[in-house]
């Protein structure tokens, strides 16, 4: 079965994770930091010596492209992102680009041209860890957000995402368009128990679940700690404790279906105190909420029902309440052809495979609303992922990729 040389794959996936290794396994590679810098330029080295055209456009993507027979066909788009989590693990987003990477190397090495160009990209901040919302890369890219509102946007140490560009020499002027393409497939690891718990190889990926961001501000008022009597206090940590139970219970406040109800999630990602002193009655609290749901109008009534308990906290205490909705990134389902090509390929490839829908988001989101999209993925253990301890077997990241190599071959000829 195996075409694509897996030691050179493996090889470059530890290699790209020795940049922003972190003493517990994992790598952190904040977008537009000196190690996604580093990555970046480890990343364009290779495509250089695959005899790859390179462009990099004002969000600072990344793409590669290899010529087609054709050059009339529009190309085919493979990849995915190599920023990662603060506390990240060595394959989300990496094996993606690297697969694709390994895809081209391997029709060089075996001389097979393919009739359309087959182009690898590598988004900029997909996961939206340093600046919100995430995959704002493929969407500047794909029309949902204009440069301007992307280049404004800040990391928590106020420096703007266009700054960060400019700072790691990452700004281009190439200017890439979704016109050029006419299919874009992803492979990523499931970063869930799915495939696993199946038993099953290949993740066929038909949408990604929808996804809500909100940044909640509670303020109360700065005392001291001693002799501030309890009653006389403006205490927004109180304020906390109150809302986050009806916050993990938000589900059960809609009529909805036991199976409705168990595919919400919600999450506390970000909690900071302000000004954070132990004998400070604190002024402010600030927190990130991350509500997701595979149906669109669940995961509007959850959003709903969010503010609906913050309106009632702040008309019953003398706290402040700011809620600010930041991100909505609505439920996406992938292009039939494109997943008809990633089943095709297991069969092939006499993979077990099965349909499954994505818990995490994606830069496929945004390329699935512009250019026929679907994702590949593969399992990863226990689950886990935003995690350093994320493992992946060598023979499941071999499949997948396998799996990429089949499908655009279907798709580019
Ligand atoms: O948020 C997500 O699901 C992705 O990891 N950016
Ligand atoms: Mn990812
Ligand atoms: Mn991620």
């Amino acid at each position: 079965m195996s075409k694509i040389n897996t030691e050179r794959l493996w090889q470059r996936l530890m290699d790209m994770a020795a940049i922003g290794a972190t003493a517990g396994g994992g790598v952190k590679r904040l977008a537009l930091t000196e190690t996604d810098r580093q990555g970046r330029t480890l990343f364009m080295d290779w495509c250089t010596s695959a005899g790859l055209h390179l462009r990099k456009d004002t969000m600072g993507n990344l793409f590669a492209r290899r010529k087609g027979l054709d050059p009339q066909r529009k190309a085919v788009l493979i990849g995915s992102h190599l920023d990662s989590q603060p506390s990240g693990g060595k394959y989300d987003g990496t094996l993606g680009v690297l697969a694709a990477l390994e895809v081209i190397e391997t029709l060089n090495d075996l001389n097979i041209a393919t009739q359309a160009p087959l182009e690898i990209v590598s988004w900029t901040n997909e996961e939206g860890a340093r600046f919100s919302p995430a995959m704002i890369g493929s969407g500047v890219f794909a029309g949902k957000f204009p440069l301007a509102y992307a280049y404004q946007q800040k990391d928590a140490a106020g420096t703007s995402l266009e700054q960060a560009l400019q700072h790691i020499d990452q700004l281009g002027q190439d200017v890439v368009q979704a016109a050029e393409f006419a299919a874009a497939l992803e492979l990523h690891i499931e970063q869930g128990p799915v495939l696993e718990a199946a038993a099953t190889t290949i993740g066929v990926v038909t949408a990604v679940q929808g996804i809500r961001w909100y940044r909640l501000k509670i303020i109360g008022h700065e005392t001291h700690a001693g002799p501030c009597p309890m009653e006389m206090r403006q205490d927004p940590i109180r304020g906390l404790s109150e809302l986050l139970p009806q916050l993990y219970k938000l589900q059960l406040s809609l009529p909805l279906s036991q199976e409705e109800r168990t595919a919400a999630r919600i999450t506390v990602g970000e909690l900071q105190a302000y000004p954070g002193s132990i004998n400070t009655v604190p002024a402010e609290v600030h927190l990130s909420i991350d509500i997701r749901h595979p149906d669109s109008s669940i995961l509007d009534q959850l959003g709903q029902a969010l503010e609906q308990v913050v309106r009632q906290l702040a008309s019953s205490s003398q706290l402040d309440y700011k809620l600010e909705a930041v991100w909505h990134s609505p439920p996406q389902s992938f292009d039939p052809a494109c997943i008809k090509a990633v089943e095709q390929a297991c069969q092939d490839l006499k993979l077990s495979h099965q349909h499954i829908v994505s818990g995490a988001g994606h830069d496929a989101v945004y390329l699935a609303k512009v250019i026929p999209t679907s994702m590949i993925f593969i399992p990863c253990r226990d689950g886990l992922s935003h995690n350093e301890a994320e493992h992946i077997e060598q023979e499941h990241a071999f499949a997948g990729t396998e799996v990429l190599l089949q499908a655009v071959l279907q798709l580019a000829n």
